[in-house]
């Protein structure tokens, strides 16, 4: 179906950490919904390297690293650098341009209330040594956003809060500019909620070491599989089974498309009766074949990791101009035009 002229007017602009590969919890919050919305709309995809020195500057060589990694990632799962840009965040010195300016019309305690930096200030155990470029990334996440005038952000459940955020920014900034420069947005987060981790936690996240990442080996999927957390009172094959807190049904909820026989599937382990290794057997083989051809395409790249770096060379200019257009914009509607 051609998208119709009213959808090709979004633009949506999406991105991640480059601090890691790419795991199903990435697949799951918005990387699938990204493969699907780049034949509808507009779509910029940042690789987020330097948000993810916020909290990685002991170690850049890991978030240089790490850009090349997460490129290959979207090429493998089917993002179309001819459908979407792809581009490099540190390479944009607009963005952090408009950070500056925008860190004035937030609060540090409002940056403090921020649920997401509140979780993961816990997560990194920082209490009150925080550097400020974490505690402030909501803000250049917003300059990210507002630089492309997207309407549209495709993003996990976690990152609601930094919508709200932006929209904030955006809010008091056309407020004082008196006129509507900056877009609002919205976030696009798919139905299925957050991924958890193998081990049963609410977040797949490489730093928990519980994730199942896009370009695992054969190998590495079993042993990950072999690993998640079903159901502690599922001691005897005949005991009734619990779905709920159940990770193997969980995932197979999210990538199992074969939804009656799961119901019979999941009936049976209700009722009692059906073996932990069966459901794992079924949710080996779903998980093999969904990231057989992923890591196969991502294999296929990275034997020319010249034309990857081309690609994103590309992919910045264009971003460029339109982050430097946004940005000639917002200085000359608060005066910050003197010649
Ligand atoms: N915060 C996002 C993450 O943790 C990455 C990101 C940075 C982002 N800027 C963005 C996502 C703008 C969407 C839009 O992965």
């Amino acid at each position: 179906m051609p998208a119709s002229t009213e959808d090709k007017k979004h633009l949506i602009l999406t991105g991640d950490r480059t601090t890691g590969p790419l795991h199903l919890g990435h697949f799951v919050g918005s990387l699938r919904n990204r493969v699907k919305f780049q034949h509808q709309y507009e779509q910029y995809i940042m690789l987020a390297d330097a948000q993810a020195l916020t909290d990685n500057m002991d170690n850049p060589a890991k978030v240089h690293d790490n850009v090349i990694e997460v490129a290959l990632d979207y090429l493998a799962a089917g993002i179309d650098p001819a459908k979407s840009t792809i581009f490099i965040q540190s390479q944009i010195p607009e963005l952090t341009e408009l950070t500056f300016y925008y860190l004035n019309l937030v609060t540090v305690a409002r940056l403090e209330r921020n649920p997401t930096i509140k979780q993961e200030i816990a997560l990194r155990n920082f209490e009150r040594d925080i550097p400020a470029g974490f505690l402030t990334y909501p803000v250049s996440q917003a300059a990210d956003i507002t630089a492309f005038k997207a309407s549209l952000v495709p993003v996990g459940e976690d990152q609601i809060p930094m919508i709200e955020q932006t929209n904030e920014i955006v809010r008091r900034f056309n407020r004082l500019a008196n006129k509507d420069i900056l877009v609002e947005c919205q976030a696009l987060v798919p139905e299925i909620g957050r991924l958890p981790g193998i081990d049963g936690k609410a977040k797949m996240s490489k730093s928990l070491g519980n994730v199942i990442n896009l370009g695992f080996s054969p190998a590495e999927i079993k042993a990950a599989v072999r690993n998640v957390y079903t159901d502690p009172l599922h001691l005897r094959v005949s005991d009734p089974g619990h779905l709920e807190g159940n990770v193997a049904f969980i995932y197979l909820d999210a990538f199992d498309e074969e939804k009656a026989s799961l119901q019979e599937m999941k009936d049976h382990y209700v009722r009692g009766g059906l073996g932990d290794s069966v459901v794992k057997a079924r949710l080996e083989a779903v998980l093999q074949d969904l990231l057989q051809p992923i890591r196969e395409r991502r294999e296929e790249f990275a034997k020319d990791r010249g034309q990857v770096l081309q690609m994103l060379k590309d992919g910045t200019r264009k971003a460029r101009e339109i982050a430097a257009r946004t940005t000639d914009e917002v200085k000359a509607a608060i005066g910050l035009k003197h010649f």
